[in-house]
């Protein structure tokens, strides 16, 4: 089938690649002119493991192209899915401007019957919304369908999630649309759930709050663990080993951050509210969120004493490992707190540094781990990469000024640091 993608970033770029690599013909779009430069030279502007081989293979079988006009993959396809960014406002509320935006400009553009399709995490009645717009701009009159397809890739697996997803869920209004869907998703074997949009919409963002308490939840325990004297991960172990627990994303750390989860909870906590549920968990969720940070930052302090023009190393800059996106990366409030305290810091991430440039000031970009112990009076795990935990950790105690290491993502065992001379500091253990 042909079809089109607006929006060419972490979710529509994979989803449009992998609908390519499964027999589809793509069409691409995206307004930003260097991204589609450089995509049509076979370069993929983002790193997710796997995906530019992908994006070169369908590009030289023909079945990959990319455009910036919105106008051409109205043509181009019948059905055309919207993946653009819906960031937060200040308030907690979805920014749907770039939503509102494609959806205008493609119904000014219909010539025939379309079915759009919402990929983008959008709060509930969105799709209401976008079929109210298409309506009152669709100056030739022609049929068409709303439908929404969450996505829940994960950045870092994106291209296996997408061909290999738990579920795919669509919401539709129409046996067309359904149809329509069927057949792009066939060569994908995963359970289908169909639902009406409003509840699709729903399952998104619930499944991301879900998600995010699990992890606040982690991090409460934590607390608790450490002040106790007992072992969060034994606790999380023994949880996780219940079947009706589950031990995914019981991990206690620094905190959820990324482009998702933040924006995620906040817009579910606000779109409650405006539908008259006061969503306590969630509110507390968030607060539990901001405070292991906090708790993180305050550790380290407590352990350097004077943080004032002490050289501080940070290991991993990303939200989350195999991803270079910085986008509400715990990493960067950590070291904004830290370089207010007077801290010189030092950092290297396997693929987030490009980004982290534009988005840190003062911070030395070093060439692997070891050239950021150097000297360091402290060095702090703050993304949990592979490479990390294969570290020759004697070479990098032996070239800090003091052995500190705190761990926000608990990769090392406490008793072999300390064997290694280590001052070791993790999250909710002895
Ligand atoms: N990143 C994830 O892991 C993930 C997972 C599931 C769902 N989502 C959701 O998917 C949506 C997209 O997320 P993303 O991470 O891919 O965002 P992104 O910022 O990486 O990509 C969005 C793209 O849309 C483009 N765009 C915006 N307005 C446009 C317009 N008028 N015409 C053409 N292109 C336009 C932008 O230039 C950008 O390249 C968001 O709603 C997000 O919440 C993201």
């Amino acid at each position: 089938m042909n079809v089109s993608i607006i929006g060419t970033g972490y979710v529509g770029l994979v989803t449009g690649t992998c609908f390519a690599e499964l027999g589809h013909h793509v069409m691409c779009v995206d307004n930003n002119v260097n991204k589609i430069k450089q995509l049509k030279a076979g370069k993929s502007p983002i790193y997710e493991p796997g995906l530019e081989e992908l994006i070169r293979k369908n590009i030289k079988s023909k079945r990959l192209i990319f455009s910036q006009s919105i106008a051409e993959a109205v043509k181009f396809s019948k059905v055309i899915f919207v993946a653009v960014n819906t960031p937060p406002k200040p308030d907690g509320t979805a920014d749907l401007s770039y939503v509102a935006a494609v959806s205008k400009e493609i119904a000014l553009t219909m010539d025939g019957y379309r079915l759009i399709v919402d990929k983008s995490t959008v709060p509930v009645h969105t799709g209401a919304k976008v079929a109210e717009t298409i309506k009152r701009y669709n100056r030739h009159h022609v049929d068409f369908d709303v439908a929404s397809n969450p996505e829940f890739l994960r950045e870092g697996s994106a291209v296996d999630d997408t061909l290999r997803p738990d579920r795919i869920v669509f919401g539709v209004t129409s046996k067309r649309a359904s149809k329509l869907l069927r057949d792009i998703y066939a060569p994908i074997k995963a359970p289908i759930l169909e639902t009406d949009v409003e509840s699709a919409e729903i399952i998104k963002h619930a499944s991301n709050s879900f998600l995010a308490l699990k992890i606040s939840f982690a991090n409460s325990l934590a607390n608790v663990c450490e002040a106790a004297g007992a072992d969060v991960e034994e606790v999380v172990t023994g949880m996780g080993l219940d079947r009706r627990i589950g031990r995914l994303f019981l991990n206690a750390g620094i905190g959820y951050g990324g482009s998702c989860f933040p924006k995620d909870v906040s817009a579910f906590i606000s779109i409650s509210d405006k539908l008259g549920y006061d969503f306590k968990i969630l509110k507390t969720v968030e607060e539990v969120n901001a405070k292991q940070r906090e708790l993180f930052i305050k550790k380290v302090e407590e352990t350097l004493w004077v943080v004032k023009d002490k050289t501080i190393g940070v290991l991993g800059l990303a939200f989350k490992p195999n991803t270079d996106d910085m986008r509400c990366a715990p990493a960067i409030d950590i070291i904004e707190r830290l370089q207010a305290d007077g801290a010189h810091i030092r950092a290297y991430d396997p693929q987030a540094m490009h980004n982290a440039k534009s988005m840190l000031r003062n911070v030395a970009m070093c060439k692997n781990a070891y050239e950021v112990a150097k000297d360091a009076d402290a060095v702090l795990v703050l993304t949990e990469w592979d490479e990390f935990k294969k570290i020759d950790l004697e070479k990098l105690r032996s070239s800090m000024i003091s052995p500190i290491l705190i761990d926000g993502r608990n990769i090392f065992s406490p008793r072999k640091m300390e064997e290694l001379g280590f001052i070791y500091k993790s999250i909710g253990r002895k």
